[in-house]
């Protein structure tokens, strides 16, 4: 039975032993760093991380975090990454549910708009578009265009002219974009 629960800061060990199995040795620590970085950044609105847990082992992880877009633009959205299941527990529906539970929770919260940097071909069948992400700026050049995509959380029309916006300071760097 697999439960998704908030993560707290205490999983972090956990999380990053997901991520180091999940994603290959020329990218992990990088995310594994990330998820750190993402745990002890305070925002407002605040970032949410949730963990997938299985008999109180977490197997999953994903983490969902604020844009800052100019004040007026009258949008609110937030980047989901990343996103990582343990290889044994992949296929069967975790990362699904845990991208469906931050839809929800932020749904929740009247975020206008979830932005994604990952593979479309994972990421077309939630929903996410290319449209939607070329509506929201990232800060940096993307190394990877086409894995830039989202959805609106709600029926709020797509903004008349692609918006600029600022993400939090784990994601601020060059990089991981
Ligand atoms: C991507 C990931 C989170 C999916 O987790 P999961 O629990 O296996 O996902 P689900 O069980 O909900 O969905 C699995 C399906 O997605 C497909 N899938 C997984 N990765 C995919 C990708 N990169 N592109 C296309 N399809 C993909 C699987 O083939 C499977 O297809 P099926 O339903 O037709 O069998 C997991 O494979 C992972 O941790 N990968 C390494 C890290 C990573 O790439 N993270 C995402 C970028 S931030």
């Amino acid at each position: 039975m697999i439960t998704i629960r908030l993560a707290q800061e205490t999983d972090l060990a956990s999380i990053q032993k997901v991520i180091e199995t999940a994603f290959s040795d020329e990218e992990n620590k990088v995310i594994m760093n990330l998820a750190a970085d993402l745990s002890k950044e305070t925002t407002s609105p605040s970032i949410r991380s949730l963990v997938a847990e299985v008999d109180n082992h977490v197997i999953g992880y994903v983490s969902c975090s604020p844009i800052f877009l100019k004040p007026g633009s009258g949008f609110s959205g937030y980047i989901l990454a990343p996103l990582a299941v343990s290889p044994e527990h992949q296929k069967q529906g975790v990362g699904s549910n845990l991208i469906n539970s931050g839809i929800d929770l932020l749904t929740k919260e009247d975020a206008d708009a979830l932005l994604v940097y990952g593979d479309p071909s994972y990421c077309e069948r939630f929903g996410f578009k290319e449209e939607v992400g070329r509506s929201f700026v990232p800060p940096y050049p993307l190394q990877y265009p086409v894995g830039w995509t989202g959805m609106m959380l709600n029926d709020t029309a797509l903004p008349e002219e692609p918006i600029k916006f600022e993400c939090v300071t784990a994601l601020s760097k060059p990089d991981l974009w």
